[in-house]
């Protein structure tokens, strides 16, 4: 099988790549990845001389660069986007390029493509907004509240319409918060658990009740292999941890594994439009595909701190003070 992953240098794609290379020769990949700051060549430096491994810089939003690679694949996994929350509320532009002129872009060179492919988009749990009312199933409407979840859940509406107007080959995913090794410092688990390693503080939104629900990646990986090789053509398959936490409870545990005291948590300002509860029911995968996820939460955290403890070489580069702000929705990026 020869794949196309875009995006393949941040975290979840690397972590894909990683996944399928593990399997042996079945698959070869190409990988498109703009370079952009979550991007990071080391999450994939074993595979430089593997001849099952193609790197391409170049954009998804560039047609010509996409084409000529379309050429080359039967199937096309789309992880680029701009990704974070924070970062798409001080400035929301490159999420409309990213993540819906990128995926507009990736469609009509399917479309127009000769052969047919297939081709997934990871999208996420926040497309559906605050779940306030218990999980959500495939079928309730989508409700984002920040430009990052309005800009992936537009893509993945432009994704359902290909299907049902051109009989596209596609599927979507949504899945929850990921957790695991190569996430940029930035996001919640490595910010956590870099800034404690470096004796500062742990901030947390307002009053850290915000719940999420987490899955390793390597789970949410698997899930996207299924849906690779057989996702119903149209399908929309919810991905879930069961792991649901509040931000300060799960803060708790980063710091208790830590062996460090409650008092290094700051509550901070809470960021605008701030959806207090993801939650998802993923009975379909589970039943349709007969995926469910292997890694336990606690355990899987404590590897993953001790990840991130074994590995400052690849995180001390990044991680400065705006990747490791208190309140990265109010910097001018
Ligand atoms: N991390 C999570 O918890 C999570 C959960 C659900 C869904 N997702 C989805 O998974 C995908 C990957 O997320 P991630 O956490 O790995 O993000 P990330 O920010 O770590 O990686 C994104 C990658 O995409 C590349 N990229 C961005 N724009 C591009 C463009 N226009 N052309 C080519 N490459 C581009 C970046 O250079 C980077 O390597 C995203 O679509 C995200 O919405 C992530």
């Amino acid at each position: 099988m020869r794949i196309l992953v875009t995006g393949g240098l941040g975290f979840v794609g690397s972590n894909f790549i990683h996944h399928l290379m593990k399997k042996g020769n079945e698959f070869s990949i190409v990988n498109l990845d703009s370079l952009s700051y979550g991007s990071n060549f080391s999450n994939l430096s074993g595979l430089a001389h593997d001849a099952r491994y193609k790197f391409v810089k170049g954009d998804i939003t560039n047609p010509d660069t996409v084409r000529s690679l379309v050429g080359e694949v039967d199937t096309v996994v789309n992880f680029a986007a701009e990704t974070h929350v924070d970062r798409s509320i001080s400035a929301g532009a490159p999420f409309v390029q990213s993540n819906m002129v990128g995926v507009s872009t990736l469609l009509e060179e399917l479309r127009h493509s000769n052969r047919e492919l297939s081709f997934v988009q990871v999208g996420t749990d926040e497309e559906y907004g605050n779940a306030l009312r218990g999980p959500f199933t495939e079928e309730d409407p989508l409700n984002p509240s920040s430009p990052y979840a309005a800009s992936k859940a537009s893509a993945t509406m432009l994704v359902v319409s290909y299907v049902r107007t051109y009989g596209l080959n596609a599927s979507v995913t949504r899945c929850t918060n990921n957790y695991g090794p190569y996430q940029f410092p930035e996001k919640l688990i490595p910010k956590s658990i870099i800034r404690t390693k470096m004796g500062l503080n742990v901030p947390i939104y307002g009053d850290g009740q915000n719940s999420r629900d987490w899955i390793h990646v390597e789970d949410h990986c698997e899930a996207l292999e299924l849906v690779m090789r057989r996702g119903k053509r149209g399908s929309v398959y919810n991905i879930a941890g069961r792991n649901e936490l509040a931000n300060l409870d799960l803060v708790k545990m980063i710091l208790k594994a830590m062996k460090k005291p409650e008092s290094l948590i700051e509550f901070v300002e809470d960021r605008p439009g701030h959806d207090k509860r993801y939650s998802l029911n993923d009975e379909k995968i589970r039943n349709e595909l007969g995926w469910k996820p292997k890694h336990k939460f606690e355990s899987g955290l404590e590897e993953t701190i001790q990840w991130y403890l074994e590995n400052e070489k690849w995180w001390r580069p990044i991680a400065n003070e705006k990747t490791l702000s208190a309140a990265p929705w109010k910097l001018d990026w």
